[in-house]
């Protein structure tokens, strides 16, 4: 008798158990869905520092936006950076005008993360003259230039709820450095040029043991489940960046690969040597890839960087030498 009734309230609390963990995890699901989770909670984690970000640009705190308005205005663009082909993508919620990479992929960490390519020098230098396209662009310009190359897709509608929320998030993230000035660690860290060309051969057998368990051997990266975005983004085929993107310069790749991959990896605590970034920028880039034609850009060929791999140039070397180096002795004839 005894015994039974002990099972009894044994069964009732683990009732109770399983009932309060269930309503918990709605809401928590709740929260997170609407978009709270990520400006409280993910906010404040992101911006403890770490050991890698010490001394080096870090995003303005969420805490100090006025307003909800505005807030959620910022959430929302940060979203988009974070999850773009959800709402962009081949099967966007918004409109379908992306390939289905996000601007995250790149921009790690919703463009925070210290030379994981970050937005930090963006509101304190935008506008500015690029010499890609000859003119003044303001940043809805360059936003556009990653959706037309990076994510190989047509231009987002400068009025839009969507651009005028990314916008307000790299201002806002970047308010905190002084107009005209440069954010300690914003965009790529520096590499130095091998003495011989890189070499796409040699790269894959990098790609094959450091790369491939996550972008896939054959680069095309995996989708999840929905279909809506990549757990893992293609480095080349038919819905990877277009060759008119800044990544499709090797020297942007080999930077980017050398201290963000694999994934989790750190400036200050890259995996590959300098060689192995090179090389396997190499083979990354001489894989097939969509192409966009741009006639109008670079027009002042003197300007083209050392690594455009397209002519023509102001200079006497190859397109190959261009693609993939010996960058020393192009640099020492300019
Ligand atoms: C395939 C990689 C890739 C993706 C995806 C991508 N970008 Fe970029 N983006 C780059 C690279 C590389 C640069 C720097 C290029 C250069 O300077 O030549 C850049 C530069 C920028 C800049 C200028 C940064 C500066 O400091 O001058 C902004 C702003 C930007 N991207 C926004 C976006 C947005 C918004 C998205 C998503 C709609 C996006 N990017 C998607 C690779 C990417
Ligand atoms: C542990 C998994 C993992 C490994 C291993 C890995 N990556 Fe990545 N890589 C990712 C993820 C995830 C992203 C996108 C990051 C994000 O969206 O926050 C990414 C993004 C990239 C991007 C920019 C986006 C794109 O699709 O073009 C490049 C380039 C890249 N990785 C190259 C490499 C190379 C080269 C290696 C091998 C040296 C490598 N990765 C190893 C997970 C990995």
């Amino acid at each position: 008798m005894e015994s039974t009734k002990k099972n009894e309230s044994n069964v009732n609390i683990t009732g109770i158990i399983a009932i309060t963990v269930v309503i918990l995890g709605i809401v928590a699901g709740v929260f997170w869905y609407s978009g709270s989770w990520d400006t409280t909670v993910v906010s404040r984690v992101e911006s403890n520092k770490t050991e890698a970000s010490i001394g080096f640009w870090t995003p303005r705190d969420f805490m100090d936006i006025k307003g909800q308005e505005k807030r959620e205005q910022i959430a929302y663009g940060k979203q988009l950076i974070k999850h773009t082909s959800s709402y962009l993508g081949p099967k966007g919620s918004v409109k379908s005008l992306s390939n289905g990479m996000n601007c995250q992929n790149c921009h790690l960490d919703a463009g925070t993360k210290v030379y994981g390519n970050n937005y930090g020098s963006v509101k304190s230098l935008y506008p500015k003259m690029r010499a890609r396209s000859g003119t003044i662009e303001n940043i809805q310009k360059r936003i556009n230039d990653c959706f037309e190359r990076s994510l190989n897709g047509k231009a987002l509608d400068l009025n839009s709820k969507e651009m005028i929320a990314m916008v307000a998030y790299i201002e806002f993230i970047g308010s905190n450095v002084p107009k005209d000035q440069k954010a300690e660690g914003s965009g790529l860290k520096d590499l130095d040029f091998l003495s011989r060309a890189a070499n796409p051969q040699a790269g894959k057998v990098v790609y094959e043991a450091k790369c491939a368990s996550c972008h896939n051997s054959d680069g095309l990266g995996i989708m999840s489940g929905s279909g809506k975005e990549y757990i893992y983004p293609p480095l080349w085929g038919p819905h990877s960046f277009n060759d008119a993107a800044g990544l499709y310069r090797i020297t942007n790749m080999a930077k980017y690969v050398k201290y963000n991959m694999p994934l989790g990896v750190n400036h200050d605590s890259p995996q590959l040597s300098d060689e192995e970034a090179w090389d396997v920028a190499a083979y990354v880039v001489s894989m097939p890839r969509p192409h966009k034609s741009v006639p109008k850009d670079w027009p002042n060929i003197t300007k083209k960087p050392i690594d455009h791999p397209f002519g023509p140039y102001a200079d006497k070397f190859s397109e190959r030498q261009h693609k993939y180096g010996p960058f020393g002795q192009m640099k020492k004839a300019k």
